[in-house]
């Protein structure tokens, strides 16, 4: 965009990634020590997680530039698990806790109330496990869970990484030896830290092998989270639209199953490099650097692409918005079921910005057009929605801000805006 009024500028420094910092925590319980955990992001959706397995013992010291979880004390017990607003620490909940033996209710606050979750508790109940949900949503009610010791087999039918990782820390606590496989290609963080941490899981493009009792050696972790590529998204779509930015961002998981966005990028024809620095829990970690980029094109996305790219559709429209042709995004009814029904959210947000956007069963298409406009958000109270708008407005040189949005940022990225406004500078 030409005339933007903004430009960005910087190297931001972000916090943890959501995904697997959900993940560490709920793993550390495994070894019962002090681990220590930098870099990890303080967003509601990872306290929802804390908060759960402070009701087993987890004790959480927060120090300067670190974390500390002492996991000595922990142990299961019946329980009712608030799981706030995090579909993510619900739907892994379901599977962590199935298998203990204990009985438990988890439950939500208003908004996660209304999320699928038939599509953890159908798998698990097919595995044995005792466990309902309330017409397919929260509250699930698990009953005594572990009753079967025979080996598990499952074959995933939906590319979700929340199902695959509840059926994992199934067999890891109910100690069962267990194979997946089917659609397994989604975000792999769980098998990469179990790999790297206790090496009880082995895994490729096709399988799935959980031998949960070969957990040795391992006494504590003392590890920094990388950086999280979702948050990152924003940051980096905002350099690629706005005339005269640079940032390059380091220490982000570039995870191949969540770099879907910056491949997109790169189709659309956006100056933005990835280069890989170090393996870390297992993960790929790199520095990714975007500049303002002309004339991008549109793309279209296949249906197997979508999972790695999942969380950043709302962004990714938000480019295409601003690219020279069409954009056509395949496979999108999974978007329907995030924090809001995604694909109304960016129809309505795009009525009102005088975008051009149609759906075509579960195909969005996206056309250019010249005469866009900056506009209030509707943000449906979905953080992902309000962050890709809030860029789109800043390309077109209105930069918005009110307490309620704070706080809708609160979910995955508490300081959205003082990061926005450390790397914002005004075109005089
Ligand atoms: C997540 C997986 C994705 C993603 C969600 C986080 C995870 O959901 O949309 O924000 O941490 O496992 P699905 O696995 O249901 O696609």
């Amino acid at each position: 965009m030409e005339s933007s009024k903004y430009y960005f500028k910087g190297s931001p420094i972000l916090h943890g990634d959501k995904s697997i910092s959900h993940r560490l925590l709920m793993l550390s319980t495994l070894i019962r020590s002090r681990h220590i955990l930098i870099n990890l992001p303080k967003n509601d959706d990872v306290i929802a997680t804390i908060n759960t397995l402070k009701t087993f013992g987890l004790i959480h010291i927060c120090e300067k530039n670190k974390d500390i979880f002492d996991t000595t004390n922990f142990i299961f017990k019946d329980a009712n698990i608030d799981c706030n607003e995090s579909g993510t620490t619900a739907r892994l909940m379901c599977g962590f806790l199935s298998g203990t033996g204990y009985n438990f209710t988890i439950t939500g606050s208003k908004s996660l109330l209304k999320r699928p979750m038939d599509r953890v508790v159908k798998p698990l109940a097919q595995l044995g496990v005792n466990i309902t949900s309330t017409n397919g949503k929260l509250p699930v009610n698990i009953k005594d869970g572990y009753q079967n010791f025979s080996d598990i087999n499952y074959k995933i039918n939906i590319a979700s990484a929340q199902v695959k990782s509840a059926i994992i820390l199934y067999a890891i606590n109910s100690k069962r030896q267990c194979t997946i496989n089917g659609k397994i290609q989604s975000r792999d963080h769980t098998e990469r830290l179990l790999n790297n941490l206790y090496k009880n899981v082995s895994f490729n493009k096709n399988q799935i092998v959980i031998t949960p009792n070969a957990i040795i050696n391992q006494k504590r972790f003392n590890t920094k989270i990388p950086g999280d590529i979702s948050s990152a998204s924003f940051l980096l779509a905002g350099a690629i639209l706005m005339q005269g930015s640079k940032i390059t961002i380091n220490d982000l998981v570039i995870n191949d199953y969540r770099i879907g966005f910056i491949k997109a990028l790169k189709m659309m024809g956006a100056n933005i490099s990835i280069s890989k620095k170090e393996i870390r829990l297992g993960e790929d970690i790199g520095n990714i650097s975007a500049i303002y980029s002309k004339n991008l094109k549109g793309i279209t996305i296949e249906s197997d692409q979508v999972s790695s790219i999942i969380d950043e559709i709302p962004i990714l429209c938000v480019v295409a918005a601003f690219a020279k042709t069409q954009t056509v995004i395949k496979g999108i009814d999974e978007l329907r079921y995030k924090e809001s029904n995604r694909v109304k959210a960016i129809i309505d947000n795009f009525k009102s910005i005088k975008g051009l956007v149609r759906v075509k069963n579960d195909t969005l298409i996206i056309e250019p057009n010249k005469k866009l406009h900056n506009t209030t958000i509707l943000s449906f109270s979905d953080h992902r929605i309000y962050m890709a708008f809030y860029i789109f407005n800043l390309v077109l040189g209105n930069k918005l801000e009110n307490e309620k949005s704070k706080k809708i940022c609160d979910k995955s990225f508490p300081n959205f805006f003082s990061i926005i406004n450390e790397i914002t500078h005004e075109r005089i």
